[in-house]
């Protein structure tokens, strides 16, 4: 894909682009902060630079193959969000998977929204025709950008997240590509 930029709400210049090796470094630590946030996502564990050099190696080489759509958003040189698409293989070909986090920072100022709608206009060129995610029932402002977007709740798995002893229902969306 071809990189794009857009002027956030505060003014600020964000570039939406796919991932590169240089990103090392940004994506341990944009990954990193959302883990110590504790938000309400899946991962719990702060990556090492090891795992995030193997993982983001695989990645590329992934995106190469085109079993997934990644973008990076960047900010005054600083990798500040990413997101990707993950194609399903067989008779879900047609099928991606969604994800999306961006750093504390720069939340509430459009990114998401932009970031979302690259994503939607990537997978359709990718072919893709459905898109799903998955949310925790509790993670409000997450619904609402999907929501916002068009995307629409297909069932929920009950207690399908466990956080700090909790259970926590899981969300399943899903938006159809026009
Ligand atoms: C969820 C997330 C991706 C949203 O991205 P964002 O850049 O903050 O979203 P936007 O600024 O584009 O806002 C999108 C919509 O979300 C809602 N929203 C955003 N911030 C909000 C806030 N502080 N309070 C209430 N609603 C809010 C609004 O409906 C907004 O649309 P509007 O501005 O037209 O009213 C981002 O908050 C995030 O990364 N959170 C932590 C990680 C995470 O939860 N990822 C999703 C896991 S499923």
């Amino acid at each position: 894909m071809q990189s794009k930029a857009f002027v956030a709400k505060d003014g600020r210049k964000v570039v939406i682009r796919p991932p590169t090796w240089e990103d090392l470094e940004g994506l341990m630590e944009y990954i990193n902060s959302l883990i110590d946030e504790k938000l309400d996502i899946m991962l719990t564990e702060r990556v090492t630079r090891e795992e995030e050099a193997e993982w983001l190696a695989e990645r590329l080489v992934n995106v190469d193959k085109g079993d997934f759509i990644h973008v990076v958003a960047e900010v005054s040189g600083e990798i500040i969000a990413g997101a990707e698409v993950e194609k399903q293989k067989h008779r879900m070909s047609h099928v991606g998977v969604l994800g999306i986090g961006i750093t504390s920072r720069f939340r509430g100022i459009g990114i998401g929204t932009f970031i979302m709608e690259t994503l939607i206009e990537e997978s359709k060129k990718a072919g893709l025709k459905i898109l799903v995610l998955n949310v925790f029932d509790t993670n409000d402002i997450a619904k609402k950008l999907y929501k916002k977007i068009g995307f629409k709740e297909a069932g929920k798995i009950p207690k399908g997240i466990r956080k700090n002893g909790r259970y926590i229902d899981l969300v399943r969306m899903t938006l159809e590509l026009s």
